[in-house]
């Protein structure tokens, strides 16, 4: 009698499997919904405002920050590379890349022409961000190919809506407002979301091929902002305390993350990757609640309950309510906005 003996799949055809997946979803809900080129020639350079300090500080975090993509881009096509995934790489080198090498351009202009910055100090300034390697890099060292999906995924987020915040304040300034950093504000958000649609997508396919949480737990547990790497010489929460002052929507973007990361690992591991979080990111407000809680999240029987303590608790500490993922991109949301936009996303 013959016996069939059921091996678990082998790592490639996982990893072939992962790949044909991620083709899929990178030629049918990427590439068709185009491309948004930036072209700094087409900006109105003779209207400028420009009499908004917070601005002008937005304008420059954000050249610092978007100066050097090359680090980020070098580790994810390794990371591709080892798992076999040539389009995460083609994403990142085709796309990803040559966008970003785009983004500090209009808004150095704009500090330039509106008389913020001049050209010498903001080429030091890039110069320096430039000198920062791969080693030296945020991603982490040996990251896995999920690993930095999920760094991108988070980042990208976050500068989407940044640039969506700088956007927002800008329109509410009214008749002080500055157009031409409006629309460079507006093209950079527009590029910045499908990247985070991509990672994100990334994200969701290896996770259904190779759902590992000790990776998903030990990147989002050590996610550093890139603000601390490449302008250390600004306080830790320097990016924090500058969303602020132009209506960063901190809730919107935890509430994103967090319908994200339930759905991969439940409560129970919300918990726990916010306790790892918490602990690892002193200057965090979390870390108070992290702390707190950490003992819960070791029981096994409570580890669900203290989970949706530390959602309520968020709720509390960033002031927003419990939502769905849908119902949280609300009348002022990014892509509530991206949506009334001329080119659909
Ligand atoms: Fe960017
Ligand atoms: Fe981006």
């Amino acid at each position: 009698m013959a016996l069939t003996i059921f091996s678990p799949r082998s790592t490639a055809d996982r990893q072939a499997a992962t790949e044909r997946d991620l083709r899929l979803f990178y030629e049918t809900r990427i590439l068709p919904r185009g491309t948004h080129p930036l072209d700094e020639t087409k900006y109105a350079w003779g209207q400028l405002t420009g009499a908004d300090q917070n601005l002008a500080d937005v304008s420059s975090l954000a050249v610092k920050i978007e100066a050097h993509p090359g680090p980020a881009a070098e580790k994810t096509v390794i990371a591709a590379e080892v798992s076999r995934l040539p389009t995460l790489a083609r994403f990142t080198t085709e796309r990803w890349l040559p966008e970003e090498r785009e983004h500090p351009n209009g808004l150095g202009l704009w500090l330039i022409k509106a008389g913020y910055r001049t050209q010498d100090y903001l080429e030091y300034e890039m110069k320096t961000v430039r000198s920062t390697t791969r080693e030296d890099f945020f991603i982490g060292r040996g990251f896995t190919a999920l690993q930095v999906s999920i760094y991108s995924m988070v980042q990208e987020l976050l500068t989407a809506h940044f640039y969506f915040a700088g956007y927002l304040y800008n329109q509410s300034l009214g008749a002080n407002s500055d157009p031409t950093l409006g629309r460079i504000f507006s093209d950079l958000f527009k590029q910045e979301f499908p990247h985070f649609s991509f990672y994100r997508g990334a994200v969701r396919i290896m996770w259904k091929h190779n759902p590992d949480k000790d990776e998903l737990k030990e990147a989002l547990a050590g996610f550093v902002m890139p603000t601390r790497v490449y302008a250390p010489e600004y306080p830790t929460d320097y990016a924090g305390q500058l969303g602020k002052r132009v209506g960063f929507k901190t809730g919107e973007v935890v509430d994103i993350l967090r319908e994200e990361i339930v759905s991969y690992v439940g409560h129970s591991g919300l918990a726990k990757i916010a306790f790892g979080y918490g602990q690892r990111q002193p200057s965090l407000p979390l870390k108070a609640v992290a702390y707190a809680l950490t003992p819960l999240a070791y029981v096994p029987v409570v580890s669900n309950g203290a989970g949706h303590l530390l959602v309520k608790a968020s709720h509390a500490l960033f002031g927003v309510e419990k939502r769905s993922l849908e119902d949280s991109v609300g009348t002022d949301s990014l892509m509530n906005h991206l949506d009334k936009l001329d080119k659909p996303l």
